[in-house]
């Protein structure tokens, strides 16, 4: 399809208004970035599109994905199309409660975690009074955890911050519960941060890539079960190695970075939690196994801190029309969706590793770049491109004589 194509099409399967689209040619208004961020000149862009053929928990979703690597929005569309045949993917996850850190010096942990239990419900009545909004959407204060660490005391607030990221919420409870914790404790506190290791906001998904579809997609050249084991043999060898871990991540984070973009979220907080879980339990994001039948079923499990309300996602407008087109309902839906795309790329990547030499999809794409710069035009692109990666000769020079025969 064309770009108008695309458009169009997503226009009449979301039901959305030419307003609604607007945002794709205007971008954000800079009244609005330079509300955003500091000594604004502009704003930068980035490709927006659409991955495809997402079914999770039986729902179709269109995921909008801000990315600027070749091959990111079509590895998550084309795994996710191979995982239909499964049943899509399934995803669930934790209450969306985050970790607000306070560290405490001066004080004994045993004593101070005494008295801090016994104020929980005092600290209950303090805090939530200041949120009565996400309180009355059943968020808030929880509960504490008090952690020993070398001479100081770290306290840890859990707060149930629904639909919100949770770092304004959660920042402002530690900061104000802090001079009640000196009161009480007689310590001096250092620190009042958020966690974005946000192990109690976990999501789970899988996916089953049937072992004749895996066989169908390589046209019958390589044999199902062969794909299978590679997959898994790929897998772990990131499971084996650190180096490859981080790799193996990156790939995940590829799909899971561009859908967090496109909605306006705080990608680096999902980043910086992601490879400190993958870090503590020493294994890679995803794992892979075979069913019964020997067919390849795809895990992720990864702490999700995103948001679908406040911060840049309320008054970024692309961030709105991502919202739209995703048609979730809840920070802990995004969060799913965003794990299942990140497993998609897990698998496309690895799929394409072990089995066919990423390589090829690649050049391709590159090869359309540089037909392209050589001032190919409509149907000339894709004759030029695929002669180049079939010669194993991409430039723009050959890309340029190629250009002249078709012309002649
Ligand atoms: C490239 O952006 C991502 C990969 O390197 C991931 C991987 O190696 O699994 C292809």
């Amino acid at each position: 399809m064309s770009v108008d194509e695309r458009r169009k099409a997503l226009k009449e399967k979301l039901n959305l208004s030419d307003e609604d689209l607007a945002v794709l040619d205007t971008g954000i208004p800079l009244d609005i970035t330079n509300r955003m961020v500091e000594n604004v000149i502009g704003n930068f862009a980035i490709p927006f599109g659409i991955g495809t053929n997402f079914i999770i928990n039986g729902k179709e979703y269109m995921i909008p994905m801000a990315v600027e690597e070749t091959s990111v929005i079509a590895a998550a569309s084309n795994a996710a199309k191979l995982a239909c045949a499964g049943g899509g993917f399934t995803a669930e996850s934790d209450e969306p409660v985050m970790i607000g850190q306070i560290q405490l010096f001066g004080v004994e942990y045993e004593k101070t975690r005494k008295i801090l239990t016994d104020k929980i419900e005092e600290m209950k009545g303090i805090l939530n009074r200041k949120d009565s909004t996400l309180v009355s959407l059943g968020g808030g204060f929880k509960d504490i955890e008090v952690r020993p660490i070398d001479n100081y005391t770290v306290i840890h607030l859990l707060v149930d911050v629904r639909d919100a990221m949770g770092a304004n919420v959660v920042n402002t409870m530690c900061e104000c519960i802090s001079p009640y914790i000196e009161q009480w404790t007689g310590g001096k506190t250092g620190l009042r941060i958020i966690s974005n290791l946000a192990d109690y906001r976990m999501v789970r998904a899988s996916a089953t890539w049937s072992k004749t579809d895996l066989e169908k997609s390589f046209d019958g050249k390589v044999k199902g079960e062969e794909v299978v084991n590679a997959i898994i043999s790929a897998w772990k060898f990131a499971a084996d190695d650190i180096y490859r871990c981080a790799t193996h991540n990156k790939g995940i984070m590829n799909g899971i970075d561009a859908i967090m973009i496109a909605t306006g979220n705080d990608w680096r907080a999902v980043e910086a939690g992601a490879h400190t879980y993958s870090r503590i339990t020493e294994k890679p994001l995803t794992w892979y196994e075979k069913d019964k039948e020997g067919n390849l079923i795809g895990h992720i499990e990864i702490p999700m801190v995103v948001g679908i309300v406040g911060g840049s996602v309320g008054i970024n407008p692309f961030a709105q029309f991502s919202l739209k087109v995703l048609g979730v309902k809840s920070s802990r839906e995004l969060g799913e969706v965003a794990a299942c795309v990140g497993l998609a790329n897990n698998f496309a990547a690895l799929r394409a590793l072990s089995v066919e030499g990423l390589q090829r999809g690649h050049m391709k794409l590159h090869a359309t770049n540089i037909a392209q710069m050589a001032g190919a035009v409509g149907e000339e692109i894709d004759k030029i491109a695929s002669q180049m990666v079939e010669e194993k000769k991409i430039s723009v020079a050959r890309a340029k004589e190629l250009l002249n025969e078709i012309k002649k």
